[in-house]
Parts: C-alpha cells; structure tokens; sequence
C-alpha cells in the first residue's frame, strides 16, 4: 500500500481520493476549503490543516487543482517537503506549462508525472476511465499498478507535456462534436423540432459514422487521399448548400463557415477528386 496525498478535493480531486479510499490506500487530502475534506475523512481519510503537513508523509502526491498557475501557488512553497518525492498532477493545462512545472521540479529534485484524466468524477476507478501520463517513466513504471486504479493508465513518454498534447487533441475533437450538435439543434428549433428530438436521430446519425474516422486517420498518415466515394467537391458543394440553408433558416452559420474554408482552399490547390479527409493537410503545422 502506498501512502498518498490528494492535494485539491474538487469533483475531480473528490473522486480520486474516494477511488484511492477504496483500494485500502493510506490516503492523506487537504484542500483550500477544509470543509470538502468532511465526507472523505469519514471513508478514512486523514485531512490536513495545511498543504505541508499533508506532504510531509506522502510516497505519491497526486495534485487536482483548478489551474497550472494554481499548482504553483500551492507546490513552491513546499518544495523543501517535496524534495525526493514523487507528484502525479492531474490538473488540466497546456503542454507548455506542462513542461514548465516539470523543470521546477527537477530544479528541486521531485520526481514529477504530468497526467490527464479522459474521465469524469463519476466514471473515475471505471472501466470507461482512462489516463495520459508524461514525464519521468520510472516514477510511471513504480506507480502504475495504483495509477490503474483511476483508469487505464497510457505513459507517452518522457516528455512532460505529451499527456497535455494528447488531452487537448482528444478534447479538439470533442469540442468539434458539440460544435455540430449545437448547430442541429438550432436547425431543428427552426421546424419545431425539439433538441431531444434531433440529438435522438444526431446521435444515430454520428455512430454510423464513426467508423469513417480510422479509416480518413489512415489516408492523413500516408497522404494518399486517393478515393472513389467522398471527395472534396461534394463535400464542398454539400457544405455550402447547408451553410446557405442554415442562414436562410435565420441560424448563425460561422460554426462550421471555417471548414468549408479548409474545403475550398483545397478545390483552389487542385484537389478536388481527393478524399474530404485532405482537408486536414490545411492544418499541418508549418504548412
Ligand atoms: N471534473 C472533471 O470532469 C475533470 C476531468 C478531467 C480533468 N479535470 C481537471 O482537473 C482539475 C480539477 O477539476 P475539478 O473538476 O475538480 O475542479 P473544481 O471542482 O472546480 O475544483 C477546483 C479545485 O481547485 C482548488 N482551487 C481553486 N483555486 C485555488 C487556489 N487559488 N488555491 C488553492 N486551491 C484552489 C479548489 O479549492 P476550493 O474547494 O477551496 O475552491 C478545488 O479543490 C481541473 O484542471 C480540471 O480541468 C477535471
């Protein structure tokens, strides 16, 4: 059994010592407001008054805090207690400021894991959890075994920022989704359709075609966008008529106005027969 510390008890910071708990790990929590510590220390938590003394005996500190600005406002102040010990931080950021907390921590001789949670509170410790980790793999390697607790535990290497770069590709393409559920929906408004009803046939309609994706995946890593079905100028005509259709229903189209630009910069460069999925190559960094 390892001795933990969840440093940051919000939904996420709740649930992941709840699923420590639960494993029978030792498991020491602090938190800004102490109050949210009360149900955790009935399930056997021990709360600490304060950052330090939650540190002071931890194996394994598992940061959840609102933001990486936050994390350093909490760690540096503690880094003579953190000196030798390991922090898996599973606060979301960006890869850069992944990377920078790594330093500090090297700087003070923490062994440091940046993580990211493909979860929520309630799917944490559930097979439907899984995990990026980045950063030192001997600290990923000691620990994994807990890690596999919250959720499948993924290491992508030693690069601090990796788990972050992955996070925020997985929640691009998210945020994509809702992009698109947004804009049927506010078309359906227009019929008198109601949102359950068109997320009920939206929802059949993205499943069928999910599978599409592996598929468009394998074109973009071999740039052979040769195709025999759905090509960029179908794709362009059928995008433009929804856009046109979507403002004459009085809908604001600009969520979706900057793919059909991607489309019809790749008609102007000649690649109309290719597959919709060249698009993507308008996206390449440093193209
Ligand atoms: N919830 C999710 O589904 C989920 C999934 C993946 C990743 N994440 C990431 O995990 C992190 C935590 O998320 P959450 O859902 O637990 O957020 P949350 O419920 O809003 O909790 C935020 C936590 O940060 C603490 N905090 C905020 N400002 C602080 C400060 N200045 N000093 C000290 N502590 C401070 C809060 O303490 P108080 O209680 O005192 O306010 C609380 O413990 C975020 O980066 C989030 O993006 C969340």
């Amino acid at each position: 059994m390892t001795n933990v510390t969840v440093l940051g008890l919000g939904n996420l910071g709740q649930a992941l010592a709840a699923t420590l708990l639960t494993a029978g790990h030792p498991t020491t929590v602090w938190n800004r407001s102490p109050e949210k510590a009360a149900g955790l220390a009935g399930r056997g938590a021990v709360p600490a008054a304060s950052a330090a003394g939650a540190v002071a005996t931890a194996d394994l500190v598992v940061v959840a805090l609102l933001d990486y600005p936050t994390v350093h406002d909490v760690l540096e102040p503690l880094a003579g207690a953190l000196s030798g010990r390991t922090v898996v931080n599973l606060t979301s950021g960006t890869p850069e400021q992944a990377r920078t907390l790594a330093a500090w921590a090297e700087r003070n001789g923490v062994r440091y894991l940046d993580g990211a949670v493909m979860a929520v509170p309630q799917t944490v410790g559930t097979p439907e959890a899984f995990l990026f980790y980045s950063g030192s793999a001997q600290a990923y390697e000691e620990h994994r075994d807990l890690l596999a607790l919250l959720g499948e535990p993924r290491h992508l290497g030693e690069d601090p920022g990796l788990a972050l770069l992955q996070d925020i590709a997985l929640l691009s393409g998210m945020y994509g989704m809702f992009a698109g559920h947004f804009q049927a929906v506010a078309l359906g408004w227009t019929a008198g359709l109601s949102a359950v009803e068109v997320t009920a046939q939206l929802v059949r309609w993205l499943t069928a075609l999910l599978p599409a994706l592996p598929h468009f995946a394998a074109e973009m890593d071999s740039r052979d966008y040769t195709t025999e079905t759905s090509n960029l100028a179908i794709n362009a005509t059928g995008l433009g008529n929804i856009l046109a259709a979507t403002e004459r229903q009085g809908v604001p189209a600009g969520l979706l106005a900057p793919l059909q630009e991607l489309f019809l910069r790749q008609l102007d460069a000649g690649h109309a027969a290719a597959s919709l999925s060249r698009a993507v190559e308008e996206l390449r960094a440093g193209a």
